[in-house]
């Protein structure tokens, strides 16, 4: 019986990110002889670039203009902010939950099966790695978004304990089906998912 997790677990492996290439900068990656762009690279670097346009643009907004004029910045701005950085790097770049607030970043089909196989490799304990999935014609890079700033519960934590009342009342009015609530910190928030055209 232990074999046969095991092997699962190899399975599982043999389809996820090779560790050794995460550091390689995607210049570095293009000199490579085969293949000509390391994807496993690019997707690692462009996610850090995202992760740090979101984020800074976030807490500039929570400054600026408090927690619940901060949602109606993202409500304004997160797509926007995903399509010029999706120019710039000549790809797709997505934020996708299976608990969505905004419907856009609904997960398809594919998504969802990588979804769902995260929260069952967290739920087991074993540690999360990007995936690199070949479709027709993309690439597509997968990385998982934990929630790991206590200022994320300002906006998808606890109603009743971790959001204020006027923050609540700007989500409820703007994202009426929202989803995005009740987490804790350390919990799956969705994932980043980068598609290149091959
Ligand atoms: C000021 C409130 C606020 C804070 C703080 C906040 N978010 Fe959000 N978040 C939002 C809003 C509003 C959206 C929907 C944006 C849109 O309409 O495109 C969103 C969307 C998302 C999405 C896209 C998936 C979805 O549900 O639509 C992810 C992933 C996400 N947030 C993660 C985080 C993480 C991680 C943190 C902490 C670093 C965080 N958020 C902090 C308000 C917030």
């Amino acid at each position: 019986m232990r074999h046969l997790y095991m092997l699962g677990l190899l399975l599982c492996w043999a389809c996820s990110s090779n560790p050794q290439q995460t550091n390689q900068a995607p210049n570095q990656a293009e000199n490579n002889t085969s293949p000509a762009i390391n994807f496993q690279a690019a997707g690692d670097s462009i996610v850090n670039a995202a992760q740090k346009a979101f984020v800074g643009a976030l807490m500039k907004a929570i400054q600026e203009r408090g927690t619940s004029g901060a949602v109606a910045f993202c409500n304004t701005h997160a797509l926007p902010i995903a399509d010029s950085l999706s120019r710039h790097y000549g790809c797709t770049i997505q934020r996708l939950s299976d608990r969505y607030r905004n419907p856009a970043d609904r997960p398809q089909a594919t998504d969802s099966i990588v979804i769902a196989a995260y929260q069952a490799q967290k739920a087991a304990g074993t540690p999360l790695e990007t995936r690199l999935i070949e479709q027709d014609q993309q690439v597509v890079y997968y990385k998982p978004i934990i929630l790991g700033m206590p200022t994320c519960l300002q906006c998808h934590g606890n109603p009743q304990t971790d959001i204020d009342a006027s923050t609540l009342a700007v989500i409820r009015s703007k994202y009426p089906y929202d989803l995005a609530v009740g987490y804790k910190q350390g919990d799956l928030r969705g994932v980043w998912k980068i598609a290149f055209r091959k």
